[in-house]
C-alpha cells in the first residue's frame, strides 16, 4: 500500500518553488495529516540551547517514533556545543551539521527556516512572542518554555499568533508541566467537580533562596548587551523579574483552580537582601493579592531570599473544604483525600510527559494548543509585577492593553540595552509611587 503520508511529505518538499497556488498550501498545511501514519520523522529545531532547552530537546528525542534533532541556534556558540555535546547521547537522532548551527540574535529565523517540523523555544522569555510569531508565520508546530511574555505588548503578540495557529492548525505546546503531572491533574479533577464547594480563596507561594549567580562581570563583557544577555535573569527585559520567571508555575495552578484568571490586583515588594549591583534591576520579594471575576481571591507570595521560610506550593480553600494542591490532598468535613499512584504504575516525570503529549497530537493531528493559557498565566504575573513596580491597583484588562513596551526596538551587541547602569556600574530600582511600570 502507497504510503500517503510519504507522497505529502515529498509533495511538500519538492513543490516550495513550484506554480502551487497560495489556497492549495494553505489547504495542506490545515488538513496537516503528515504525520497519521505514525512513523514518519518530525523534524525539531531548537532555538536557545541553555539547561532548559536542552533538556526539552532531550524529552522531545524521548518520545515514540522517529525524532530527529536537525538544526540549533543560540546567542552565544559555547552555549550550542555545549548544549550538542550533551545532546549527542541520543546518537543519530542528532542529526546538526556545521551548516546547521545558527548563532545570534537571528538564529532563531535560520532555525524555523531550515526545514524544521517542530521548533523549541527555550530563549529567555523577553524573545519569545517574537521567536512564537515568527514560528506560526511559517507553520511550524511549537513546544514553548514559559513565561510566554514579559510585559502587555508581548502577551498580545502571543495571543495574536495563537488564533493563527489555530487556524493553521499548528501544535503548541508550553512548558507549564503541572498540567501533565498525575497529582495534579486528578486533584484538580476533583477540585472541579466539587469536592470543596466553591473555591472562595487561594494561597501561593514560590518562596526559595534564588537561582543562580550573575555568569560574567562587566569587566569580562565585551559590551552592555553581552553583559545583560550573559546575565539575563537580572533585567527586566529579558526576564520579567522572578515573579514571571518562577512564580508563574503557582499562578497557573490557580488560574487552572478558577478556570479563568484575575481581573484586579494590588500588592508590594522590593529588594532587601539581594542588594548588590551585581544583581542587576529586579527585586527579591513580591506580595500580591488577585481577585477574580467572582470575588474570590489568591494571596500569593514569590520570595528570593537565603535563610528564611520556603515553600513552592499551591492551596484552594473552598465552601466545603480545603485542597493541598501540591500537596495533591483535599479534606472537606471528615473526608480526607489524598493522590496515591498505583504501586504498579511508574512515576512519571510531567517534563517528559509534556513533550509524549504534544508529539502524539501531531502524529495523530489531534488538537493540542497551550497557547492561551500559557498567555493568561504570563500575563498574571506580569499584571503581579506591575501592581508591585507601580505600587497601584491595576485590572486585567489595563494590564492586557499597556504599552509599556520592554524590549529594545534594536538587537546587536553593541547596541543599548532598554536600561543601562549609572558610572558605578548601579542600575535604576523600580519604584512603587514613581515608576511607570503599566
Ligand atoms: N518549565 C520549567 O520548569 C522551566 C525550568 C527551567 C527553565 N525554564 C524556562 O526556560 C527558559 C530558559 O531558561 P534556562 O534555564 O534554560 O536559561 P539558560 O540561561 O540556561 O538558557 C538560555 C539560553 O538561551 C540563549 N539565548 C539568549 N537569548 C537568545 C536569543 N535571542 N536567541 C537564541 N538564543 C538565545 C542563551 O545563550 C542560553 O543558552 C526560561 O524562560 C525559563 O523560565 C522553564
Amino acid at each position: 500500500m502507497s504510503d500517503p503520508t510519504q507522497s505529502r511529505r515529498g509533495f511538500l518538499q519538492t513543490s516550495t518553488t513550484a506554480a502551487l497556488s497560495a489556497a492549495t498550501i494553505a489547504q495542506l498545511s490545515l488538513s496537516s495529516g503528515l504525520y497519521a501514519a505514525g512513523d514518519d520523522v518530525i523534524k525539531v529545531g531548537l532555538v536557545g540551547c541553555g539547561g532548559r532547552g536542552t533538556g526539552a530537546a532531550d524529552q522531545a528525542l524521548s518520545t515514540v517514533g522517529n525524532v530527529k534533532l536537525t538544526a540549533m541556534g543560540d546567542a552565544f556558540a559555547d552555549s550550542l556545543n555545549n548544549s550538542l555535546r550533551g545532546l549527542n547521547k541520543h546518537g543519530d537522532r542528532v542529526a546538526v551539521d556545521d551548516s546547521h548551527k545558527f548563532v545570534g540574535f537571528d538564529a532563531y529565523k535560520q532555525v524555523i527556516d531550515s526545514g524544521v517540523d517542530l521548533v523549541i523555544l527555550a530563549t529567555p522569555p523577553g524573545f519569545r512572542p517574537t521567536h512564537f510569531e515568527y514560528a506560526v508565520s511559517k507553520g511550524k508546530n511549537v513546544f514553548m518554555e514559559k513565561p510566554v511574555a514579559v510585559d502587555g505588548p508581548g502577551v498580545r503578540k502571543v495571543l495574536e499568533a495563537v488564533k493563527v495557529a489555530k487556524e493553521k492548525n499548528l501544535k503548541v505546546g508550553v512548558g507549564l508541566q503541572r498540567h501533565h503531572q498525575d497529582g495534579y491533574l486528578e486533584t484538580l479533577k476533583r477540585i472541579h467537580d466539587g469536592a470543596i464547594g466553591d473555591v472562595i480563596a487561594m494561597r501561593c507561594y514560590w518562596n526559595n533562596p534564588g537561582v543562580w549567580e550573575p555568569r560574567i562581570s562587566h569587566e569580562q563583557a565585551k559590551s552592555e548587551m553581552e553583559y545583560q544577555m550573559k546575565n539575563w535573569y537580572y533585567y527586566l527585559w529579558l526576564c520579567g523579574d522572578h515573579i514571571c520567571e518562577q512564580h508563574i508555575h503557582n499562578l497557573d495552578v490557580a488560574n487552572w483552580v478558577k478556570q479563568g484568571h484575575p481581573v484586579m490586583a494590588r500588592g508590594m515588594g522590593g529588594r532587601q537582601v539581594r542588594v548588590d549591583k551585581r544583581y542587576g534591576e529586579i527585586y527579591d520579594h513580591f506580595a500580591v493579592e488577585y481577585q477574580y471575576a467572582d470575588g474570590s481571591w489568591l494571596f500569593s507570595q514569590c520570595r528570593h531570599q537565603p535563610n528564611v521560610w520556603n515553600s513552592v506550593s499551591e492551596y484552594a480553600h473552598g465552601t466545603k473544604g480545603n485542597s493541598d494542591v501540591s500537596g495533591n490532598s483535599i479534606t472537606a468535613g471528615s473526608e480526607k483525600w489524598s493522590f496515591r499512584r498505583d504501586k504498579s504504575i511508574k512515576r512519571s516525570d510531567p517534563y517528559q510527559v509534556e513533550h509524549d503529549d504534544l508529539f502524539r497530537a501531531i502524529r495523530n493531528n489531534t488538537p493540542y494548543n497551550e497557547g492561551e493559557n500559557g498567555a493568561n498565566s504570563s500575563l498574571t504575573a506580569v499584571l503581579g509585577r506591575m501592581v508591585v513596580y507601580s505600587g497601584k491597583e491595576v485590572t486585567w484588562e489595563e494590564a492586557l492593553n499597556s504599552n509599556v513596551d520592554t524590549m529594545p526596538k534594536n538587537l546587536s551587541w553593541d547596541s543599548d540595552p532598554p536600561t543601562k547602569p549609572n558610572a558605578n556600574f548601579e542600575y535604576q530600582i523600580p519604584t512603587p509611587g514613581i515608576t511607570k511600570a503599566v
